[in-house]
């Protein structure tokens, strides 16, 4: 249960402070909407980073999508239930958190902010949302943790599987020693997708030397090198491009991994209920069901979409995570009235690093809880858990 009174809930205690302030005559720094924040966002940042953060793989018909499988679900709201305290906790791989919500891993992120996912991180352990941090950070994997640590926070890593077997043991054993939770294991980006922005702006952050902190410092990746980094960036930055994924895996390779830590292992990226079985039974503790948020697979399936079938499929056997497309407060009532153990919020968080650093990450993920704890207590549901589909309505057509 939570230990907060009524006023103190994220909703209300949200309100007041923005009410309040209004009465002294100051508004919000950052857009409340969602798509005024996309929009100050995409002005603030140059061209490329806009680009690469807001754009999609081909004609961008997933992204759509995505948020068109929102608009086919009603919430139907539910009266005079007592309200007043609401729970929003959740249990994961045995640890509660405070709210469903963590931050979706979100590489390179100093084209964005020079705070980066350090500043993510600020955010992140202030609020109590843990971080899962991506392979692709502008700062390493390590610095991360420490500044999780220290603000008492909690991260999960996101792990690139590599080419070089002993490259992606070596991030997963860094990434255990410095106490990340659970890994997150991405399995829909072996390849790189088209991206139509990004190949018309010729853009790629990588290229430039950003997002390959974990790479830089690892000494499994290092010894690949003839040269430091240092003295050779486009030796390192060539050599990343060879090894960043692995296009030939199959599901048989998921035991390696999964033998290779104790930490709970979720699969990212996850579209068929089969997969999501396969996800299970080759020993995933949990799925994300994601398309990346339409950054893969020009017309794949919204991922809202098939999230009831996997939910079906595996939801007793193992976490059934979602992102791609969480955008307010009703997004995430949704999902998890559909099953879904918990959501990853994405581009949004971004857009708030890209205007205020780590403030606007702050702010953009108050305005979300708040969002959410107040659709939750008017939808009349006390507590996440108790939340089902009988919140729902599916629209016709
Ligand atoms: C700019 C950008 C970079 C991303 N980088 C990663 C990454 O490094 N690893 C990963 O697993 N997913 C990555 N994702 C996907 C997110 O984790 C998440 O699936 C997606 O943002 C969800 O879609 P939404 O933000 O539209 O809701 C990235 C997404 C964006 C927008």
């Amino acid at each position: 249960m939570t230990d907060d009174g009524p006023d103190d809930q994220p909703g209300p205690s949200r309100q007041r402070d923005v009410y309040m302030q209004g009465l002294a005559g100051v508004t919000p720094d950052l857009p409340v909407s969602y798509e005024d924040l996309e929009a100050a966002a995409l002005e603030a940042l140059d061209d490329d980073a806009a680009g690469y953060v807001a754009g999609g793989v081909g004609g961008e018909e997933t992204m759509d999508a995505n948020r068109e499988a929102f608009r086919r679900w009603r919430i139907v709201p539910r009266m005079l239930r007592d309200v007043a305290e609401r729970d929003r906790s959740v249990e994961l791989f045995g640890r509660e958190l405070s709210a469903p919500v963590l931050l979706a891993p979100i590489g390179v992120l100093s084209i964005v902010h020079d705070g980066a996912e350090r500043a993510v991180a600020e955010a992140a352990a202030d609020l109590d949302v843990p971080m899962v941090l991506s392979t692709a950070s502008s700062v390493t994997l390590e610095t991360v943790a420490e500044t999780l640590d220290d603000e008492g926070g909690r991260g999960w890593f996101q792990l690139y599987w590599s080419s070089d077997r002993a490259v992606t043991e070596s991030l997963v054993t860094r990434a255990e020693a410095a106490g990340y939770e659970a890994l997150v294991v991405t399995v829909d980006t072996p390849l790189l997708s088209w991206r139509e922005r990004d190949v018309d702006d010729a853009y790629l952050p990588f290229l430039d030397g950003e997002g390959i902190a974990n790479y830089r410092t690892d000494p499994a990746f290092l010894d690949r090198l003839d040269a430091d980094p240092e003295e050779n960036e486009l030796a390192a930055v060539r050599e990343f491009v060879d090894v960043f994924g692995d296009p030939s895996l199959t599901w048989d390779d998921l035991a390696w991994l999964t033998d290779l830590t104790d930490l709970p292992v979720v699969v990212k990226g996850v579209l068929h209920p089969d997969d999501a079985q396969a996800a299970v039974d080759h020993g995933a503790d949990g799925v994300v069901v994601s398309n990346h948020g339409g950054r893969q697979v020009d017309r794949a399936i919204p991922a809202l979409e098939v999230l009831p079938e996997v939910v079906d499929r595996v939801g007793d056997d193992g976490a059934v995570l979602f992102d791609s497309g969480i955008r307010r407060g009703a997004d995430a009532v949704v999902a998890l009235a559909l099953g879904a153990d918990a959501v990853l919020l994405g581009r949004p968080y971004v857009y708030g690093l890209a205007l205020d650093g780590a403030d606007g990450v702050r702010a953009v993920c108050e305005n979300f809880l708040a969002d959410f704890d107040l659709t939750l207590g008017l939808a009349g549901q006390r507590s996440v858990a108790e939340l089902d589909r009988s919140a729902l309505r599916r629209r016709d057509g």
